[in-house]
């Protein structure tokens, strides 16, 4: 194993879990700017050409775990690996947000659902691979189609 170190931290307009839109159907609009760090600046030569990033990050106002919990999109209990819940043995968030734009070691983003000051793990471009009609949504699924009822 190896110790994580931030590679960066989020500029983000929400500094409270309630500020961050939740639950079935939530849109992530928000703009932000993920900053990397001088020191990984090279890393980002030719991120520009991409329009998505994939974003790991720490969750790190999360308290402990919980291995099952009840999302607020859903009144059942589900596993914490088939959630996106923070509250997980290995704290880390995975959010794809789009690439507006890069200033230096700026780079400006929509999409974000990370709280500001968030440390960042990791900056990956997103390359869509699982075809539409592959995807299955589980428990998400029944819960989407229960509301519309
Ligand atoms: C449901 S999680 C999903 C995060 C990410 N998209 C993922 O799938 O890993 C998003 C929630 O995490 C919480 N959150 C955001 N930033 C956080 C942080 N730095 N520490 C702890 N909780 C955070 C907020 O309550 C936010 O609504």
């Amino acid at each position: 194993m190896f110790s994580p170190q931030p590679v960066g931290y989020v500029r983000s307009p929400y500094k409270k879990t309630d500020e961050i839109p939740k639950g079935l159907g939530a849109k992530h609009e928000a703009e932000g700017v993920l900053e990397i760090l001088p020191q990984f600046e090279a890393g980002l030569t030719d991120i520009e050409g991409f329009s998505h990033l994939i974003v790991l990050w720490v969750f790190d106002r999360a308290q402990g775990f919980e291995l099952v919990g009840t999302p607020p999109c859903d009144n059942r209990p589900h596993g914490v690996f088939a959630t996106r819940s923070p509250r997980r043995p290995n704290p880390i968030g995975l959010t794809v947000v789009e690439l507006l734009r890069r200033e230096g070691v700026l780079l400006h983003v929509r999409g974000i659902d990370m709280l500001d000051r968030t440390p960042i793990l990791d900056v990956k471009p997103y390359l869509s691979s699982v075809s539409p009609e592959l995807l299955r949504r589980g428990w998400l699924a029944e819960a989407e189609a229960a509301r519309v009822k």
